[in-house]
């Protein structure tokens, strides 16, 4: 089983409601796969935790890799694992307290540098939207 991690910029087309309507439905894909995860967003970018078996992983990461909806991804980690940190939801939107409250990435504290990496993260979208550079 691998890990993926990548970095990316959201297209600021993107709204809300088709987000979640867009993880809904990797959800739906990725759980026949065995892939599961966690797609972050901080109003600009991406972070997308991508667990599962690699034969799998790689294929849609390069179909990933190719969607309009987003640019420049960048990928952070790619790590064989024994065990899963993400619970097998296929995948979960986290928008962080400062861009649309109420998440909580205790459940991913498997993934050593994620916190830290996640608050940096959140911390830059909501710097990046009070300062209105979008
Ligand atoms: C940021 C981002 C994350 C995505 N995550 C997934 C995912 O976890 N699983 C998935 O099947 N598609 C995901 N997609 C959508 C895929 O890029 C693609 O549109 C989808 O798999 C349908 O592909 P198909 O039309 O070739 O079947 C994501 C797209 C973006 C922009």
């Amino acid at each position: 089983m691998h890990r993926l991690v990548y970095f990316s910029n959201a297209n600021l087309d993107l709204s809300l409601p088709a987000i979640e309507e867009m993880v809904a439905a990797a959800a739906a894909r990725n759980r026949p796969l065995q892939i599961s995860g966690a797609l972050l967003y901080n109003g600009l970018n991406f972070l997308q935790i991508l667990e599962g078996p690699h034969q799998a992983l790689t294929p849609l990461y390069l179909k990933i890799r190719k969607d309009p909806r987003h640019s420049g991804v960048v990928k952070l980690i790619h790590e064989r694992i024994s065990t899963r940190s993400c619970p097998d939801w296929g995948m979960r939107l986290l928008c962080g307290t400062a861009v649309c409250g109420g998440t909580s990435l205790e459940t991913m504290a498997g993934v050593r540098e994620l916190p830290a990496m996640a608050e940096a993260f959140f911390k830059f979208g909501h710097v990046a939207t009070l300062a209105a550079l979008r």
